[in-house]
């Protein structure tokens, strides 16, 4: 694991230092989910669980409190079970959650109920994030009316109750040197589908042939899982931002949009590029293509520390808006059309978003009503597109149906960006080079 003990054990005591004194914070881990009849979806822990802890088990939660000088790490998770265990694998137990998992006490999941009470009467702060796990709000309000019940006999109940992301999620967004290296390796691992899907595209095949031979290079690089559902559209299905039915026939002088990213050790990539099925951009495509990309380079250039994340979405509608009016798609004085938004049927969502455990990740995008600055250690997506939809009449038909997108997974540097999924090739030379190979 490229996230070693000793790194979750100065997570957790980053967290604790955070933490109020007198408090209690409660991190469950995600619940296994029934697919069909008895079979689960495959289980994907808790970003924030992980993210403290490292424990990849359902039914465990995390308890940190401050009621000494030192804090102490409760973890809360299924007993050893030696019947269960033949049917689903080994359970860490509650010796595990000391040993492996560095837990400074460990109970097993069925006494968190009673536990928690006895940890929550004399604390006078809450951290927890209500509205994620519905089950575990109700047993915990249950253990608060206890609480209170017992006002009388000197229990006391925490009178101010924050959410858990106030501390954590400003923690997750900026990344380790560790967290660093496993985004790169999700990364590159997405690079090689990518590469490898350019060179298989032919007219003919169908779009799950081309998320088959993505799936199959991310799996067989020990990324367990796609960090999303994978986009494979072709033809104007690249104008459905999230389209997933992936199941359409490429054809020669369709384009094809790849919105694929691998999960590698929990961490996300999130890469798309866009290329001709028969290996040669036409006239109105490469107009598109190069203009997306000339949008997607002026923003990365622009990217150091102190940027304010607005000034990259302004800076894309900047560079759009200009290059619509060049090729003729808008009409008018760009200050007019940028004021009135004219780009929004072709370009409808944001320049990107943070990456890390979350392919959408934790963090806020303003600080006290200000847009936040960029700061050393974040990693952020930047994507812009131009979607020209098959039923807007208002250009030549020529150009109806083009969808285009390029995304990259940056890292802000101490003087500027490291683009992580830099080895994918995104000049329109480059691209026609790799589609002919
Ligand atoms: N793949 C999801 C996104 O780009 O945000
Ligand atoms: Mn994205
Ligand atoms: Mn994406």
């Amino acid at each position: 694991m490229y996230i070693t003990q000793e790194e979750f054990i100065r997570r957790r005591q980053q967290f604790l230092s955070y933490m109020r004194k007198k408090s209690v914070a409660i991190v469950p881990s995600a619940r296994e989910c029934f697919r069909t009849g008895d079979a689960t979806y495959p289980f994907r822990q808790n970003s924030d669980f992980f993210y403290l802890t490292g424990f990849n088990e359902p039914d465990a939660i995390a308890v940190f409190h401050t009621m000494n000088n030192t804090g102490e790490y409760v973890l809360f998770s299924r007993p050893a079970d030696p019947a269960r265990e033949i049917w689903d694998g080994k359970r860490a137990g509650q010796a595990g959650a000391v040993t492996e998992y560095k837990a400074d006490t460990a109970f097993s999941i069925e006494k968190f109920d009673e536990k928690i009470i006895e940890i929550l009467a004399s604390s006078e702060f809450l951290y927890y994030t209500f509205d994620h796990d519905r089950l575990l709000d109700h047993r915990l309000l249950a253990a608060m009316k206890t609480i209170r019940d017992k006002g009388r006999s000197g229990y006391e109940m925490a009178e101010c109750i924050f959410s858990v992301d106030l501390l954590l999620h400003e923690m997750r967004l900026f990344k380790s040197e560790a967290e660093i290296v496993a985004m790169r390796k999700a990364a590159n691992i997405s690079v090689d589908a990518h590469l490898r899907a350019m060179r298989m595209a032919k007219p003919g095949l169908f779009e799950y042939q081309i998320e088959a031979e993505m799936a199959y290079e991310i799996l067989k690089q020990g990324a367990r899982t796609f960090a999303y559902e994978p986009i494979v559209a072709t033809g104007e299905n690249a104008c459905i931002l999230h389209y997933r039915d992936n199941n359409a026939m490429l054809k020669a002088g369709d384009l094809l949009l790849l919105d694929v990213g691998a999960e590698y050790q929990n961490y996300a990539s999130d890469i798309t590029r866009t290329f001709p099925v028969n290996g040669k951009f036409s006239a109105e495509q490469k107009a598109i293509y190069e203009l997306v990309l000339k949008a997607q380079e002026t923003v990365i250039d622009l990217i150091k520390p102190d940027l304010p994340w607005n000034i990259m979405q302004r800076k894309v509608v900047d560079v759009l808006t200009s290059g619509l009016i060049d090729l003729g798609l808008l009409r008018g004085k760009k200050e007019d059309l940028i004021e009135q938004k004219a780009h929004l049927p072709f370009y409808m969502h944001s320049t990107g978003h943070w990456l890390g455990l979350d392919t959408h990740d934790v963090g806020r995008y303003k600080l006290h009503e200000e847009w936040r600055k960029l700061r050393e250690g974040m990693v952020l997506t930047v994507e812009p597109g131009l979607y020209i939809s098959p039923n807007n009449h208002n250009v030549d038909e020529n150009w109806r149906g083009i969808g285009v997108r390029i995304e990259d997974d940056v890292l802000v540097t101490e003087t500027g960006s490291d683009i992580l999924s830099g080895r994918l090739p995104k000049t329109v030379e480059e691209i026609e080079k790799v589609c002919s190979q």
